[in-house]
């Protein structure tokens, strides 16, 4: 690993057991495992976290609904989720389920540790709950949701209860000071004003236990010393980044370098996730990047309409157009900003000819198919190497690093198509296989060629965390196999294909697609065990 190794923690939201994954978890847990390729690819020492959030309240009552025990159903679906996310070929290095022992001893320990502090204290609790979110809502959007949720419009509840506190208030000026300090703390900008404008409104205590009902069955986190309340599922929740890697080996890894969720939960994490680390004496983690949704052909994707891209539907895509289309679309075209995103078969179609089809692949396809002709398969010889490629290559290098450092993992992709659209351009300008009519053509149909190929592999290593599968292939056909010791920096600088490599063909690596075919279908398999 190179001297500047760095840790990189990142973690996705752990997700509901209460029903199956779909294409919003896969979503996130993609953005991470991109930045997690990445960073492996750049020497860093990577950890990446995902799992399950195993005691809401809603998972008792899925359960429940199904005549199963609260673990029998949180098994299934964290299997599931498991499952899915090593169908799909997400790196993480670990998967936490918040019914786990490891975890639950470690949320106690730092509850215990907040009451011994006087921050969190016993007090009387009156508000509404919005069940389906499991969260209190405060009476002002109570009110103006007339007392529906504000997310799923289902009725809320009035709750009273006597509960442990959690002394946000106290924090509200050293978060207000951090946001302030660390301009990249809450990204993007659009989300950061959202919580700030929240904030300034003024910040109280919260809860963070709930009354033990009769009927209870024994899951949860029992308040240390009370056996009648358990920890809210939401500060159980959060704990996961840090009970994780609250061991020897993995503490070197806090703070979490990124938070990637979505802007449902939001405010937990940019809000009362810190006020709990600050209390506890903890680093705060580098950034919590916030997306959008993913809505199905403009419409919202929900139960009710029974229209989520769910596991099945991935799987089609994969099947018809492979794992790495799949990833791009998502990766390219997603809700990264501020505004959601739709999943739209004609979209999908139209990103993939165009990038994938008619961008790399056939980039790559035109220039080894010359190399073969005019080179007999190996790498020509440039001679000098050309300076205003080694520049464009560089900048598109570091555009590249910059944006994905910054999260923004579409505008880095940009910046690989960029770099293949200025080959395609180059090929136009150039004409190598009119050159190589003319004999006494054979250096600048040398150099063009040379500089088409190197361009290309820079183009794949760009590509590679996001498509590993595709550009892995193509780099091996470009000479350019990846071994231990090589990063991304090292990589993506100009020069790595030598004169004589070996430049193989091979099929395409994207089929063109048919515009006109119908979107693919989910195979029809028993009915899933719900
Ligand atoms: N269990 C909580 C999170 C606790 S984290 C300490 C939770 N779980 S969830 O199952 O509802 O997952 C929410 C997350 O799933 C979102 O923040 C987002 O990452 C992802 N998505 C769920 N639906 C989504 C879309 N329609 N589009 C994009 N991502 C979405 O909240």
């Amino acid at each position: 690993m190179p001297n500047d190794t760095q840790s990189f923690y990142v973690t996705t939201p752990i997700y509901y057991v209460n029903d199956r994954p779909h294409i919003g978890h896969a979503y996130t847990t993609l953005l991470a495992d991109t930045l997690a390729r990445f960073h492996r690819l750049r020497g860093d020492d990577v950890f990446f976290l995902t799992g399950t959030d195993e005691h809401a309240d809603k998972v008792a009552t899925a359960a429940k609904e199904r005549g199963k025990s609260f673990i029998e159903w949180a098994d299934i679906n964290a299997n599931a989720f498991k499952g899915a996310f090593e169908e799909l070929g997400y790196t993480n290095d670990d998967f936490v389920r918040t019914t786990e022992d490891r975890h639950k001893t470690k949320v106690s320990a730092f509850i215990k540790k907040l009451m011994d502090s006087g921050d969190v204290y016993l007090g009387d609790y009156v508000g509404w709950y919005d069940t389906s979110q499991e969260e209190y809502v405060t009476e002002n959007v109570a009110r103006e949701n007339d007392y529906n949720s504000p997310v799923t419009g289902k009725p809320l509840e009035k709750r009273t209860e006597q509960n442990y506190f959690f002394k946000l208030s106290k924090y509200e000026d050293q978060l207000l000071a951090h946001i302030d300090s660390n301009p990249g703390f809450i990204r993007p900008d659009a989300r950061k004003n959202e919580v700030l404008g929240r904030i300034k409104t003024g910040l109280n205590d919260i809860p963070i236990s709930r009354a033990v009902g009769p009927d209870d069955d024994d899951w949860g986190i029992y308040i240390p010393g009370d056996d009648t309340h358990r920890v809210y599922v939401w500060i159980d929740a959060l704990f996961n980044y840090l009970t994780t890697i609250d061991t020897p080996n993995r503490r070197k890894h806090w703070p979490a370098s990124v938070h990637l969720i979505a802007k449902d939960i939001l405010w937990f994490h940019a809000v009362i996730w810190p006020c709990l680390l600050m209390a506890l004496g903890e680093d705060l983690p580098g950034c919590v990047y916030s997306h959008s949704y993913w809505i199905r052909e403009g419409r919202k994707m929900s139960k009710s309409l029974g229209n989520f891209i769910d596991l099945p539907t991935i799987r089609a895509y994969n099947d018809a157009y492979g794992n790495d289309a799949m990833r791009y679309y998502l990766l390219t075209q997603g809700p990264m900003g501020a505004t959601d995103a739709d999943f739209a078969h004609a979209k999908f179609i139209e990103t993939y000819n165009a990038d994938l089809a008619n961008g790399i692949g056939n980039a790559a396809s035109r220039v080894a198919n010359m190399i073969a002709k005019y080179f007999d398969d190996a790498c020509p010889d440039p001679g000098e190497h050309c300076p205003k490629w080694q520049e464009s290559a560089a900048k598109h290098a570091a555009e590249y690093t910059r944006h994905i450092n910054d999260c923004e993992i579409h505008r880095a992709l940009a910046s690989a198509t960029e770099l293949i659209r200025e080959v395609d351009r180059y090929i136009n300008e150039t004409a190598p296989f009119k050159l190589a009519k003319d004999e006494t053509k054979r250096t600048e149909l040398a150099q063009i060629l040379y500089n088409c190929a190197e361009a290309i592999r820079i183009a794949a290593v760009l590509y590679l965390p996001a498509l590993p599968a595709t550009m892995t292939d193509l780099l091996s056909r470009f000479s350019c196999e990846i071994n231990k010791g090589d990063t991304f920096d090292s990589l993506a600088t100009w020069g790595g294909l030598k004169p004589g490599d070996s430049i193989v063909k091979g099929d395409a690596l994207f089929m063109r697609a048919d515009a006109d075919a119908p979107a693919p279908e989910p195979a029809q398999t028993a009915a899933a065990d719900s």
